[in-house]
C-alpha cells in the first residue's frame, strides 16, 4: 500500500485536554490514526485503549512502536523538553505544543537536539492553519489593505486558581515552574506566531507590561506586548486570564494604508469566525473564506503528517526558537518580572 493510502500513525505524549478535545479529533478528521499514547494518568490510558490505541508504559516504548510515524507532545510545558529530546534521539518527527518549553534554556536545547539529529520538528501553532488566517494572509499579500502598518490582537480568557482541565489534576498553568509564566507565556505565542505568519516576516523586538490583577496566583494574569516587525509593522497584543469567557475576547485587526481587516473569533482552537474588510473609503464588506467547518487542528495535523512523509512544509525549530526568544525578551523587559 502506498504511503498516501495508509492512515498516518500518530503517537500522543500527554493525552489531556488539548489532545483529547482538539488534536486527536483533528488528526482523525484528517485521515490519520491514533496509534499509541503515553500518559501516566490511568484515565488517559483507559481512554486511549477505548479508542483502539496502545497505551505504552514508557515514552521509550511508544517511540519504539513501529506504528508511530510521528509524535504529538501535549504535556504541561516543563515536560516538553524531555519528550522532544527523546524523539530526536529516536529519530521520530515531533510536533510539540506551544509554548515550545517553560524556559528559553529548555527550548534552546530542544532546537539543538532536533537540529543535530536532523529530525522534523514543529511547534503546534494551529492558528497558522485556520482557513480565515490563510485567506487573510493571501489578501494582505495581494495588497488589499495597502502597506501594512499595525497588527492589534486581543486574545484573552478566564483562568481561575481552581481551574483544571482534568479531574484530579492541579492547575499547572498557575505554577511558574511548570508553565514558565502566566497569561503571557500561554497565550502570547499564538499572536506572535500568527503575526509572523500573516505578514511573512519576523517580529524582531518586543516589550511588555504584565499584571497580577484579578486572580490569586503568582503568575501574571494579564499582559500587553508592544512589538515591531523587521520592516516596521507595529504589534499591540493583549492577553489575559482575567477576562470572563462570555465577553468579546478573540479579536485580530490588521491595519494598512488603504484599509483594514478585522478577524473576530478566529483565534482559538475552533473552526469558523468572521473576517470583515473596510476599505479606505469606509465601505465595509465580509471577506469570505472557505472550509468554515474545518478546524485549524485538522489542517495542522494533516500538514505535519504530510511533512513527515516528505511533503514540502514550513515547520521549523529555528523559527520557533525565535518566537520563544521574543517571549523571554517580553518578560525580561517588564521591571515587575525581573
Ligand atoms: N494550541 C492550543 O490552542 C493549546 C490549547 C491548550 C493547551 N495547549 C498546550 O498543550 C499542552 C497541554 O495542555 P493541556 O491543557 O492539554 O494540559 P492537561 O493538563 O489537560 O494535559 C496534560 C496531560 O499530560 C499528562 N502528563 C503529565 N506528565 C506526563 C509525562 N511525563 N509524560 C506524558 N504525559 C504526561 C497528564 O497526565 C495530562 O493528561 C500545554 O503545553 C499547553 O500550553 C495548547
Amino acid at each position: 500500500m502506498a504511503d498516501g493510502d495508509r492512515p498516518f500513525g500518530w503517537g500522543v505524549v500527554g493525552f489531556g485536554w488539548v489532545a483529547r478535545d482538539y488534536a486527536v479529533p483533528g488528526l482523525l478528521a484528517s485521515g490519520g490514526r491514533l496509534a499509541a499514547v503515553f500518559d501516566p494518568d490511568a484515565e488517559a490510558q483507559r481512554l486511549a485503549g477505548e479508542m483502539g490505541a496502545t497505551a505504552h508504559p514508557t515514552l521509550d516504548a511508544l517511540l519504539r512502536d513501529p506504528a508511530v510515524e510521528a509524535i504529538y507532545v501535549a504535556t504541561p510545558n516543563h515536560l516538553h523538553r524531555a519528550a522532544v529530546e527523546a524523539a530526536a534521539a529516536a529519530g521520530v518527527p515531533v510536533l510539540c505544543e506551544k509554548p515550545m518549553a517553560a524556559t528559553l534554556t529548555d527550548a534552546e536545547a530542544m532546537a539543538a537536539a532536533v537540529e543535530r539529529a536532523g529530525v522534523l520538528y514543529g511547534t503546534a501553532f494551529d492558528q497558522r492553519h485556520h482557513p480565515a488566517h490563510v485567506a487573510l494572509r493571501e489578501a494582505i499579500r495581494g495588497g488589499l489593505i495597502g502597506t501594512v502598518t499595525a497588527v492589534r490582537i486581543a486574545y484573552c480568557c478566564w483562568l481561575g486558581r481552581e481551574w483544571t482541565s482534568l479531574p484530579g489534576h492541579g492547575n499547572w498553568r498557575a505554577d511558574a515552574a511548570q508553565a514558565g509564566g502566566g497569561a503571557l507565556m500561554d497565550l502570547a505565542p499564538h499572536g506572535l506566531d500568527l503575526t509572523q505568519f500573516l505578514l511573512e516576516e519576523p517580529v524582531v523586538e518586543v516589550v511588555a507590561m504584565t499584571q497580577r490583577r484579578v486572580q490569586d496566583y503568582a503568575v501574571d494574569d494579564g499582559a500587553v506586548i508592544l512589538g515591531r516587525t523587521a520592516s516596521g509593522v507595529l504589534l499591540q497584543q493583549h492577553n489575559s486570564y482575567n477576562c470572563p469567557d462570555a465577553l468579546p475576547r478573540r479579536r485580530l485587526e490588521v491595519l494598512g494604508s488603504r484599509g483594514q481587516v478585522v478577524a473576530e473569533n478566529t483565534m482559538g482552537q475552533t473552526a469558523g469566525g468572521t473576517l470583515t474588510h473596510t476599505d479606505a473609503a469606509g465601505v465595509v464588506a465580509a471577506l469570505p473564506f472557505g472550509d468554515q467547518d474545518v478546524s485549524p487542528f485538522a489542517r495542522q495535523m494533516a500538514a505535519f503528517a504530510a511533512a513527515a512523509r516528505g511533503a514540502p512544509h514550513d515547520f521549523s525549530g529555528a523559527r520557533d526558537i525565535a518566537t520563544m526568544r521574543l517571549l523571554h525578551q517580553a518578560y525580561a523587559s517588564d521591571p515587575r518580572c525581573r
